[in-house]
């Protein structure tokens, strides 16, 4: 028996964690005890602030529902989510356009909506017409891609909000068609803060930062032989477009709302993005996230 110190509890720790059979388990888990031991050391962590921890984590665990997941949203203003995307993404074999994140309010199961369809329930406000092709990385169309959308509202909420999850609005599944192109109709969705009513709003706000995403529309885009494209693409002249809580923006997915004389639905403002699918590798997809209602069932 030796006695251990805040040092050499460390590796008494990894030695009785080295069992570990499943191999990638035991490095997750040997990389997070070192880490979580230095971290403690580094801030010479006290114990009022380590209950504190605790507390802030029980919490954030009690407010999930499901249609709410505070941990995923933890992981997104930490930054952990746009680094967990990225390394996905640099082992891809091959990548098309750039890819951002899924968010908390993506759903299984929208509508699948003929091309030029308006996904918004009752619009009352300006529409506004999204149109372009879907090709792989060589420019061949990718006939019957689904393209599938959702988005806040122009007051600046998702469905999952205001509908408290019990019907669907601003979302909708497409088809490209054989020569790859797509469009449909929305209005143009409001920048909007992120939840802020639970812990990490509460923690969002002793950091003193806005919690406001970019006005954005979610793309999920995909085709049998071809890596998931999710993606979203944020309009440019929203004040928050340089500093996305959650930082989602990327500058090839910046757009704009114009008038367009190709546009497919004349007189309505345009937004023209054509999107890139990359050839997969067998069994990869590029989605890193999940429908949040879909995760509780999972976890039950
Ligand atoms: C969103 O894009 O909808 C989102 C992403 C991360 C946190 C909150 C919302
Ligand atoms: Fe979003």
């Amino acid at each position: 028996m030796r006695d251990l110190d805040e040092f050499t509890v460390t590796d008494e720790t990894l030695s009785q964690m080295a069992g570990t059979e499943n191999k990638r388990l035991k490095e997750i888990g040997d990389a997070a005890v070192r880490h979580l031991h230095a971290f403690a050391r580094e801030v010479n962590l006290t114990p009022e602030e380590w209950l504190q921890g605790i507390g802030f984590l029980t919490a954030v665990g009690q407010a999930c529902t499901p249609i709410r997941q505070e941990f995923i949203l933890l992981s997104d203003v930490l930054g952990l989510s746009a680094v967990v995307n990225a390394l996905h993404d640099k082992k891809a074999r091959e990548l098309g356009s750039q890819s951002s994140l899924l968010g908390p309010f993506f759903r299984e199961g929208a509508p699948e909506l003929p091309l030029g369809a308006q996904i918004v329930e009752k619009p009352t406000t300006e529409e506004i017409v999204i149109y372009g092709k879907v090709t792989d990385n060589a420019g061949d169309p990718v006939p019957g891609a689904l393209i599938q959308v959702w988005q806040t509202s122009e007051r600046g909420q998702y469905d999952l909000q205001e509908r408290n999850g019990e019907s669907m609005d601003m979302r909708g599944n497409f088809r490209a068609q054989a020569d790859g192109t797509y469009f449909f109709r929305t209005v143009r969705p409001l920048g909007y803060s992120i939840p802020m009513d639970g812990p990490v709003g509460a923690m969002v706000t002793l950091q003193h930062r806005h919690g406001m995403r970019p006005s954005h529309i979610h793309c999920l885009i995909g085709a049998d032989g071809y890596r998931e494209l999710v993606t979203a693409l944020y309009f440019g002249d929203d004040p928050y477009i340089d500093s996305d809580t959650v930082f989602g923006v990327s500058q090839s997915l910046v757009v704009d709302a114009k008038a367009d004389p190709a546009s497919p639905v004349p007189g309505l403002r345009a937004v023209h993005y054509d999107f890139r699918l990359a050839k997969a590798a067998p069994g990869e997809s590029g989605r890193v996230g999940a429908d949040p209602t879909k995760m509780m069932k999972a976890a039950e």
